[in-house]
């Protein structure tokens, strides 16, 4: 798998150090512990820094997933939202929610999703992203922690995936353009 890795774009260490600050950001903005809040994993590529993440926040969390398909097939975004799995809770009224993603790209998947689940009743609905690519924005949406901006390359590792593969590695690299040009 590694021989299909261009370079590194972020480190093992950088990662770490990177869901440690937007953790104890999270613990800052919601200090009261007696109200609930939701971590809201959108499967399958947030799925590792979802662990990652949950780990560090100090204060009680609780954790749920929806899926939902964005892309089509290879590299580009199809611009259409399918709900795959929903979530189905008689709470919403007493969560704060923080949507987790592992990648923002079009920003279609979270302007959605921040509208649907504001519909649910949701006390509030924040979006955190552990990458950010803002060169490929179509919509106007702004997430509320990120990891970091990264440019317009096709990364994988960390929880990302190019045609289901690469998703186990640790760190988060550029895929080499031969493995997705022909
Ligand atoms: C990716 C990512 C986001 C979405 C971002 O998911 O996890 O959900 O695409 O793209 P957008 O900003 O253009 O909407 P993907 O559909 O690849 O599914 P996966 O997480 O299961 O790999």
């Amino acid at each position: 798998m590694k021989n299909d890795i261009a370079y590194t774009l972020v480190s093992e260490e950088e990662i770490d150090s990177t869901v440690t600050r937007i953790a104890a950001e999270i613990d800052r903005d919601y200090p009261d512990r007696s109200k609930g809040l939701l971590l809201l994993c959108i499967l399958k590529g947030s799925v590792v820094f979802m662990g990652d993440l949950m780990k560090k926040i100090e204060r009680p969390v609780e954790i749920d997933f929806m899926k939902v398909s964005s892309y089509g097939s290879g590299t580009s975004s199809s611009g259409k939202i399918n709900i795959m799995l929903d979530l189905h809770r008689a709470d919403m009224a007493n969560l704060d929610v923080i949507v987790v993603e592992d990648i923002i790209d079009s920003g279609r998947t979270l302007s959605y999703l921040v509208d649907y689940l504001k519909l649910t009743g949701a006390r509030s609905v924040k979006t955190c992203t552990m990458l950010d690519k803002p060169d490929r924005r179509v919509v106007n949406f702004e997430p509320d922690y990120v990891g970091k901006i990264i440019p317009d390359e096709f990364v994988v590792g960390y929880g990302l995936d190019y045609d289901e593969k690469y998703r186990t590695l640790p760190f988060i690299g550029v895929l080499k353009k031969e493995v997705y040009s022909h």
